[in-house]
């Protein structure tokens, strides 16, 4: 039973990282992202109020978030662990993720840290791409499709996210710094925090995440016998 979040600034690579995992180990990738940029599409009532603050690069309240990611925890896939990218993002949305944990003796395995300096950010995003269809995220220089602009998974037409101008992205980066960061204090303090050199290239730091896994799991199963 694998549970793990990935932290980091926007164009840490965590939605890249959380796919490959998805992929690796059979676990859903459940991303806050996704899930609010799906409702918006769908125009919800929940995606009408989301769509404001993601079009300004806030966050979206914490209700709103949290009971959206309550009901997707409790879907089945979800039973056999999960990769989150996005969420917890404030330190009230981790402590509900701990108060929905811990009356099932449930706990996450790593939180971990994708680290990379704010000029490799602003160079990535500015040159990302996304399948709106099924979400696969490119690289126009470093991780390209093979056919410009046509996603490889789905042939679907790739696009760049609303919230990719760069006021909008400045704005995202400096919420990060106010209400994302202090969860590295919150999971160090709890000895879940691993911290990775997000810059190593992706098959590293999937390497990386690999070994924090496999440390974790023999964790335990230390504490079970
Ligand atoms: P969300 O969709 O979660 O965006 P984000 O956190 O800003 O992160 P990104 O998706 O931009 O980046 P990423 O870290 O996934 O990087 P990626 O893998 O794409 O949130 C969007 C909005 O929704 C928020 O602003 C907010 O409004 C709302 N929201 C979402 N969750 C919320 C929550 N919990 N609470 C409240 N509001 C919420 O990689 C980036 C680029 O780099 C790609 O082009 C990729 O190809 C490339 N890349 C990846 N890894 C590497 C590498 N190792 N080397 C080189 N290039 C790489």
């Amino acid at each position: 039973m694998t549970r793990l979040v990935l932290l980091g600034p926007p164009g840490s690579g965590k939605g890249t990282q959380a796919s490959a995992v998805q992929s690796r180990w059979g676990i859903p990738h459940i991303a806050s992202g996704d899930l609010l940029r799906a409702r918006v599409k769908e125009k919800t009532e929940l995606g009408e109020r989301a769509k404001p603050y993601m079009d300004r690069g806030e966050l979206v309240p914490d209700e709103v978030v949290i009971e959206m990611m309550a009901e997707r925890l409790s879907e089945s896939d979800a039973r056999q662990g999960y990769v989150l990218d996005g969420f917890p993002r404030t330190v009230a949305q981790a402590e509900a993720l701990d108060e929905r944990l811990e009356p099932m003796g449930q706990r996450l395995a790593a939180v971990v840290y994708l680290r990379v300096p704010e000029p490799e950010i602003l160079r990535r995003l500015s040159g990302r791409q996304v399948c709106p269809e099924c979400n696969a995220i490119y690289q126009v220089d470093t991780m390209p499709s093979r056919e410009p602009g046509v996603c490889d998974e789905c042939g679907a037409a790739l696009i760049q996210r609303d919230d990719e101008q760069p006021d909008v992205v400045r704005k995202r980066l400096e919420v990060y710094a106010v209400q994302t960061r202090p969860l590295l204090d919150y999971y160090r303090g709890r000895g879940l925090l691993h911290e990775i050199d997000g810059t190593i290239g992706v098959d590293n730091v999937l390497a990386r995440i690999a070994g924090i896994l496999e440390e974790a799991q023999a964790g335990a199963a230390e504490r079970v016998e």
